[in-house]
Order: structure tokens, then sequence, then C-alpha cells
């Protein structure tokens, strides 16, 4: 069966599936997107993606190209026809396409809207979430606005193909010796009395989703947290670590730049969170498709 796409109101084969040369997306990053988690036919904290893209499109002045509905409508549609109940649905909106000049266009310009969606396993991430993950550390060098979720994410992909060569799978990104967060998930430490601690939301964070549904569980289960930056020093001499995002769901640290974090092993703390966000996530999850 070929992968299906949405490009601007089409359904089309992938491989098919083009935007213009000149979408400002293309030229100048001019756009933002979203990564939604699907489990069995459920949007995991589908609201809150929604509302945070909303957010950065009014941030960047860009027109939503669809409300809420529409969106889901199409997401759905395109779930439906790539056969997926357990997928990650990748949405991206540009500016439009318009000749190449830096200025926003005078003429309103359709913004671009596509979509894609592709299998998700979650048994895979579960045995990676059993034996930890390694990060290294790298210094921050993006922009002063990455609580917008901008397509600009080059950065990123540089920190993360550091980690890759490293033999790891995240970068923590750090700025006047503090972390702010990974290359495209949250950084959260449990120091040696418990308390769980992640940078507060700024404009130096991506304020994650996966990061506010486990704030919330963390409240449910009464574990302490304090919303402030850590050194890599107290990060590598902290009892736990881990990471969130729509595609790591929770999952634990067990080394930094080599150290070992606690005994080496996922932590007791990060295992409650993990299974407490999935829980939490089933249950609230919204719309089921098809
Ligand atoms: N990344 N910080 C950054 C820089 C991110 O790119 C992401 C997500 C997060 C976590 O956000 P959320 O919990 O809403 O997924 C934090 C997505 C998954 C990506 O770029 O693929």
């Amino acid at each position: 069966m070929p992968k299906i796409a949405y490009v601007n109101g089409q359904y089309a084969p992938h491989r098919h599936a083009m935007v213009h040369i000149e979408d400002r997306g293309y030229q100048f990053a001019d756009g933002i997107y979203e990564v939604c988690l699907v489990i069995n036919g459920r949007y995991w904290d589908m609201e809150g993606h929604l509302a945070r893209m909303e957010r950065s499109l009014g941030e960047l002045g860009i027109r939503s190209p669809m409300g809420p509905a529409p969106l889901k409508t199409v997401m759905n549609e395109l779930l439906r026809r790539n056969r997926l109940r357990d997928a990650l649905v990748y949405i991206q909106v540009t500016r439009g396409v318009a000749p190449r000049n830096h200025p926003f266009p005078i003429d309103d310009i359709e913004p671009a809207l596509i979509m894609t969606a592709r299998p998700f396993d979650l048994d895979q991430s579960d045995a990676q979430a059993v034996k930890g993950v390694a990060v290294i550390t790298t210094p921050d060098i993006r922009w002063g606005r990455v609580d917008i979720k901008s397509i600009s994410l080059l950065p990123n992909v540089l920190a993360k193909q550091a980690a890759v060569e490293a033999g790891a799978v995240e970068a923590w990104l750090v700025r006047d010796g503090k972390v702010t967060e990974g290359s495209s998930s949250n950084a959260w430490i449990v120091t040696g009395d418990g308390v769980l601690v992640t940078h507060p939301k700024s404009n130096e964070i991506l304020g994650g989703i996966t990061r506010e549904t486990a704030l919330a569980c963390a409240a449910d289960l009464q574990m302490r947290v304090e919303e402030r930056a850590f050194t890599v020093s107290e990060a590598k001499n902290a009892a736990e670590a881990f990471i969130s995002s729509a595609t790591n769901l929770v999952t634990p640290v067990v080394a930094i730049d080599g150290v070992k974090i606690g005994n080496g092993a996922p932590g007791a703390a990060a295992n409650r969170l993990r299974d407490a966000y999935k829980e939490r996530a089933r249950r609230i999850s919204g719309h089921e498709n098809g």
C-alpha cells in the first residue's frame, strides 16, 4: 500500500507529494510544525498540540490554514488512508508560496499545510525506556524564540547528529552553564531527595505538551517539582534523569556525556512517571479514529 500524504488540500502518494520551490518554508524556514502521537487510534494530548500550533502561528503572524475541527478531519482521514492506528502525525504550516523576498508578501497568500503520518511502535519505545538512553551535552546555539515550534531546526539537527555520532540518543543543550532542553525533547533530573527539576517555561525552551502532562502526572503522584534551570554538573550528580516528548513519552536517561546517572539504570521516579503518563494519556486522549 503506498503511503499517503496530505498536501494543500490533496491526498497524494508520498513520493508524489510536492510543494512549490518558492514555498517560504523551503527558502526561509518560515513556518511551524507539530508532532502528535496516536496510539490505538486515539490522539494523545491532541488539544495541547493544536493550541500550541495556534500559538506558534500567532507569534509568527501566519494565518491559520483551517480550524481545529477540519484539521482533525484531515488527521483522521490521513490515518485511515494509511491504515495506521499507532502513528506519529506530522503537521507543518508555512506562510505560503511567494517570490523570494524577506518581508511578508504584500498579497494575502494562502498558508501551506502539509501532513504526514508514520507508524509508531509503542513496544519498541517501551523497550528503549526499560534500558534507558544516553545523552550528551552541547552548547545551545539557537535563537531567542525557541518557544515557537518553528521549522527552523538547524541547531537542533546539528546537536542531534553530534549525539548520534557519540552513540547517544539525545543532546542536551547548554546555555550559560545551564541545561535548557534536549534537541527534540524536554530535559529533567531528579535530585537526591526526590525532587523533579525541569527548566521553567520561557523563551529559552519549547513548552513541551508531554512536559505539561508529565507535570500534571507528577502532581497526581504527589511528587515534588521545581521548575528551574539546572547545571550540567547537577545533572551528572543527579539521582535520575529523563526526557519527555511526543516521540519519547517519558524516557529515562542513564548516562550524560558518558557519566552514569544514579546506578546507571532507569530510575524509579522516571519509571513511575512514564507509567502515569501513559495511563493518563490513555484516559483523557480524545477522538477515537475509525
Ligand atoms: N519535538 N523541545 C524541543 C526542542 C522539541 O523539538 C520537542 C518536540 C520538545 C517536546 O515537545 P512535546 O512534548 O510537545 O513533543 C521539546 C518533536 C517531537 C520533534 O521535533 O520531532
